[in-house]
């Protein structure tokens, strides 16, 4: 396979060192001075449409941030068939000029740093870290894309044949895509999807969740302004309606979504339901990840590897840990010292430099969660119930459970299960993990070998973490995405992502 499939020329963005706190100062204030209204509106071959206006609330504090002009059915009808006529042309387009579009937006959105971070903030609660990683995976994402797209899409590869004969293979756009994505990584993973679909030469239309409209609406002008055509990538906000418009549209030719499981089925069936062509789904959903911990593995690693799997981001990661997986003999001691960190945590406004754990996104979602937590209150042995401030802050939160199998749904929130293990039960653990068939993220805290290998050989997780955490997958690095419940695959910011979005065409020509 070529070299460049796997590890395509370019290099992701620096890392800021959390230490320098003057940097992060200044940082702090660029984001806050790129403060001032957001407005999303539909923005259909380049020009932006009226629609039911609706105030944005910050999940900080749900003052008023922005508008959102919420998209209509015909304002999704107009996205689609606007998409459509401009997939010929954008589709031809060399895949050079494509990847330089791409290529330019990332310098777009270096350029523009502090208004998408005060975004990230402002429109998502997130803390600064969470905000930069997010800015940066973004970034890496567009880079990935147009440098993994360069080669793959310049010409078709030569495939070997007999005498008298050439044969090739050429990687084609689908047509119109959907881009559906969540709130919780409202810039990298919109990007992330948005990139690779243009980069495959198709044309997109997004859907950004209904929560952050504003951030999305900020990287289709920083798209648009980088060159791609108003016509190849469209901008509907708006709720489920305007989504179920899109999936019945005769020029739909595939849907890329991240979101729930629940949804994922929903627009699977969708998708069969319609007449004509078999769509393809890209679906990267949720997990109920565990870490295994076994009698070998460093309390203090646990402690630090579990807190910030399980509470960073308010838990409100796809790959956050959920289920914390303890050999019998070192339980006490690995809950006790994961308790102890996760209180030392501050929650609060995540603009803070000294917050580690920020807001939910909305009241609903902090609804949902308290709700689990008083289930988990009545059902299981409590090692961590924290207090949160008042807002749509909620306090981490440590429960044990018996089985594997007494955890049944994904609780997407800083709450976390414990439970433990004999040492002659690790392989009933694992039984039971592949039963639930959910397949994201793994965690293995264990200092033999063997283990590891027999963890990792015994499930299918697309994610695998050894002695270190679960989260903050990177770019080309560790490709993120699962399979079974937790997705279809292929990973994002992966080598396989992109064909994915193509068809495949062979040319077979008899030379004699
Ligand atoms: N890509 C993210 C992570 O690895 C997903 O939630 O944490």
């Amino acid at each position: 396979l070529p070299r460049d499939l796997y590890a395509p020329e370019r290099v992701n963005s620096p890392g800021l060192a959390f230490g320098d706190s003057a940097r992060l100062a200044e940082l702090m204030r660029e984001a806050a001075a790129a403060a001032g209204p957001g407005l999303a509106a539909p923005v259909i071959d380049g020009t932006e449409r009226g629609g039911a206006t609706r105030p944005v609330p910050s999940a900080i504090d749900g003052t008023a941030i922005g508008q959102v002009l919420e998209a209509d059915e015909a304002a999704a009808d107009a996205a689609m068939e606007a998409a459509a006529r401009a997939f010929p042309a954008w589709d031809a387009t060399p895949a050079e000029d494509r990847a330089a579009c791409l290529e330019r937006a990332a310098g777009g959105f270096e350029a523009h740093r502090g208004r998408l971070l005060h975004l990230l903030q402002a429109e998502a609660g997130k803390t600064l870290d969470d905000a930069l990683s997010e800015w940066r995976e973004a970034i890496d994402f567009l880079r990935y894309d147009a440098a993994q797209g360069r080669s793959l899409f310049r010409r078709p590869a030569a495939l070997p044949g007999p005498a008298g004969e050439s044969n090739a293979l050429w990687l084609r756009g689908r047509g119109v895509i959907a881009a559906i994505s969540p709130w919780n990584f409202p810039l990298a993973i919109f990007i992330g999807q948005v990139a690779a679909a243009l980069m495959a030469g198709n044309t997109v239309v997004a859907k950004p969740a209904p929560q952050t409209p504003l951030i999305a609406a900020e990287a289709v002008r920083l798209l648009h302004a980088a060159g791609v055509p108003g016509g190849a990538l469209a901008l509907l906000p708006g709720g489920p309606e305007a989504g179920a418009c899109l999936l019945g549209h005769p020029a739909l030719a595939g849907v890329v979504f991240t979101g729930s499981t629940g949804t994922a089925k929903a627009i699977q069936r969708a998708l069969a339901a319609r007449e004509g062509a078999i769509l393809p789904l890209i679906a990267e959903t949720g997990g109920i990840n565990a870490m295994i911990v076994d009698a070998t593995a460093l309390p203090e690693q646990v402690a630090d590897d579990a807190v910030t799997s399980a509470f960073r981001s308010a838990g409100q990661r796809c790959s956050a840990l959920r289920l914390l997986v303890v050999q019998e003999e070192v339980a006490d001691r690995m809950i006790a010292a994961v308790a102890g960190a996760a209180r030392e945590l501050r929650i609060g406004d995540p603009r803070a430099l000294s917050t580690d754990i920020g807001p939910v996104i909305d009241a609903a979602a902090k609804e949902r969660l308290l709700a689990a937590i008083a289930r988990g209150r009545q059902a299981a042995r409590v090692h961590l119930a924290g207090e949160a401030p008042a807002g749509l802050y909620v306090a981490p939160h440590i429960f044990e459970i018996a089985r594997v199998e007494d955890l049944t749904d994904e609780v997407f929130g800083p709450v976390l299960h414990v439970l433990r293990y004999p040492a002659d039960g690790l392989d009933a653990v694992l039984a039971s993990l592949k039963a639930g068939g959910y397949g994201l993220t793994l965690g293995v805290q264990s200092r033999i070998e063997a283990t590891v290998a027999r963890v990792r050989a015994a499930l299918p997780h697309g994610n695998v973490y050894v002695n270190r955490s679960m989260i903050g997958a990177v770019v080309g690095t560790q490709p993120f995405g699962g399979s079974g419940l937790s997705g279809t695959g292929p990973k994002a910011g992966g080598p396989h992502y992109l064909p994915r979005l193509a068809i495949e065409q062979t040319a077979t020509v008899n030379l004699a």
